[in-house]
């Protein structure tokens, strides 16, 4: 399996979100890049902000070979064809020649497709073919459960680098954590804050108060002890800074378990409605919202 860069080095682990929830803004991306130390950069075609990440690349100075760009391909665009053309067309946006990791977004298809399992398959072989030609230099898929990851590791030539879900201590699924780790698939965690859910947990701020620090801080800490990469996301200048300042201090394995075994109560991204949202879908970047864009060229 040729080896996902980003996760030999401890202070790559810091991933920049950019989803279009909560808003994009054009200068916490270049902060990110220029000023914080982020290096990987996480988006989607869904999220309809791929073109103004190139923007922020481009601004922040920092030579492509040194950012990691990961972004997803939608259900929609599954299939052999069609997941080459969004690819190219994610290249396009991103204004690259080349992306360091692609995902493939949710394991659920189009109602209307007969053959799911195939389709699921056909479109991870278009992934390898990619990574074959060095098109992209890590792969893998977001949300998939065990059943999921079944079903591409009965067919597959290459093991999903990634699996890309829900994680903080409201949502910490321990049984895919380890499915993925015995398999060698690293597992990433977005919503690292549970949308900002989290940060008023009171045992989550009493570990902040303990050490100084804000519960923003403690839960990316949290995942960054739980050898979890962790991906938070913000518009603000400040706290783009704070997530990225976690390398300084440790919590206690008390504190840790603490942590592992808060209740399992929070769910940001709802399964549920996901079927319905593929099934009539949108356009991309349909809920996003330009809190601070690109200055006009
Ligand atoms: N693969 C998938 O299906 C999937 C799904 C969801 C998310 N993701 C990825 O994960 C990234 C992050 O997820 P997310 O945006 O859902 O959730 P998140 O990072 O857990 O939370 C973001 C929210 O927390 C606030 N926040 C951030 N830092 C803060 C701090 N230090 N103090 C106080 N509030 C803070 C933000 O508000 P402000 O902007 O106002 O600071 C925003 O409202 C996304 O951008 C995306 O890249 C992937």
């Amino acid at each position: 399996m040729k080896p996902v860069r980003w996760i030999s080095t401890p202070r790559e682990i810091d991933v920049f979100g950019t989803s279009h929830d909560g808003g994009y803004s054009h200068d916490a991306v270049v902060y990110a890049l220029k000023d914080c130390g982020y290096r990987h950069i996480d988006t989607a075609k869904r999220y309809g902000c791929e073109r103004y990440i190139a923007q922020a690349v481009k601004a922040s100075g920092v030579p492509r070979q040194e950012v990691f760009l990961a972004t997803k391909c939608w259900p929609t665009d599954y299939g052999a064809t069609t997941t080459r053309e969004a690819f190219s067309g994610s290249c396009q946006r991103l204004a690259v020649d080349y992306l360091d990791m692609y995902l493939l977004h949710w394991p659920e298809v189009s109602s209307g497709v007969k053959d799911k399992k195939k389709l699921l398959q056909e479109t991870w072989r278009t992934l390898e073919v990619l990574l074959d030609e060095e098109r992209v230099k890590a792969i893998g898929v977001s949300n998939f459960l065990e059943r999921h990851l079944e079903i591409i590791l009965e067919e597959c030539s290459v093991t999903p680098h990634v699996n890309q879900c829900e994680f903080h201590p409201f949502n910490n699924p321990k049984m895919l954590r380890q499915f993925c780790a015995d398999r060698n698939i690293q597992f990433e965690g977005y919503s690292p804050l549970a949308k900002g859910l989290a940060l008023r947990d009171p045992g989550v701020v009493a570990i902040a108060e303990a050490h100084g620090r804000s519960p923003a801080q403690v839960l990316v800490r949290w995942s960054v002890q739980s050898n979890v990469p962790s991906i938070p996301k913000s518009t603000k200048l400040e706290c783009v800074r704070a997530n990225s300042q976690v390398y300084d201090f440790i919590l206690t394995q008390e504190e840790m378990m603490t942590l592992n075994s808060m209740t399992q109560t929070l769910t940001c991204v709802d399964r549920n409605s996901m079927q319905m949202k593929i099934d009539n879908p949108l356009p991309d970047g349909y809920k996003l919202k330009l809190v601070k864009p690109p200055p006009e060229p």
